[in-house]
């Protein structure tokens, strides 16, 4: 599989076999979190996995069906004591870094055959609460994690602007 084929298969995934997700696949997406770039290398993150019980608590601050059916979700952290903050206009890169960061580990976790789904539309605060988060620590993305339960057919078509509204050559 090449990457454009790789970038392709990754889809959002929202319902989950319950079947364990093996601690290898866990180690190699956290490996390519890892060789993210970042800005100045700061690294500005921390990514914490829950399971079990803490993520019956998590439910809270995304309450959907799909979001309990995965057998574990990510918390993609940012750090906003040790992002970079450009000087011009004091813009915190701390967002940009953990993107970058979310990507790597989505697209490993889609060659390793697993589904993913970002989610960005949850109760931050309440989140930071369920995990005990310090003050500059931002969750920025929760993602759930396993193997799909959607059968292939009943996973949308990808629909993308045209190349010509996203690209321009001057
Ligand atoms: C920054 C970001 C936030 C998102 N937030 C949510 C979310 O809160 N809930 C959800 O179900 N999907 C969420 N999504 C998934 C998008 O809906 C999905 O990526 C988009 O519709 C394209 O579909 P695809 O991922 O299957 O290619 C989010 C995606 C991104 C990149």
């Amino acid at each position: 599989m090449n990457f454009l084929e790789l970038a392709s298969k990754r889809t959002s995934v929202r319902q989950f076999q319950q079947r364990p997700v093996e601690q290898e696949k866990m180690d190699y997406m956290f490996k390519a979190m890892q060789v993210a770039p970042s800005a100045v290398n700061f690294q500005p993150l921390k990514f914490i996995v829950v399971s079990g019980e803490k993520m019956k608590e998590l439910h809270a601050c995304y309450p959907r069906n799909w979001f309990e059916t995965a057998p574990l979700c990510i918390i993609a952290c940012g750090d906003h004591n040790r992002s970079w903050k450009r000087s011009s206009d004091e813009k915190d890169y701390c967002d940009v870094d953990v993107a970058i960061a979310v990507t790597h580990l989505v697209l490993a976790a889609t060659e390793q055959g697993l589904g993913t789904c970002w989610i960005s539309n949850f109760d931050a605060q309440q989140c930071k609460l369920i995990l005990s988060l310090p003050k500059h620590f931002e969750p920025i993305a929760l993602i759930p994690i396993g193997y799909s339960n959607e059968k292939e057919e009943e996973q949308g078509e990808k629909v993308r602007k045209a190349m010509s509204d996203l690209v321009e050559y001057r």
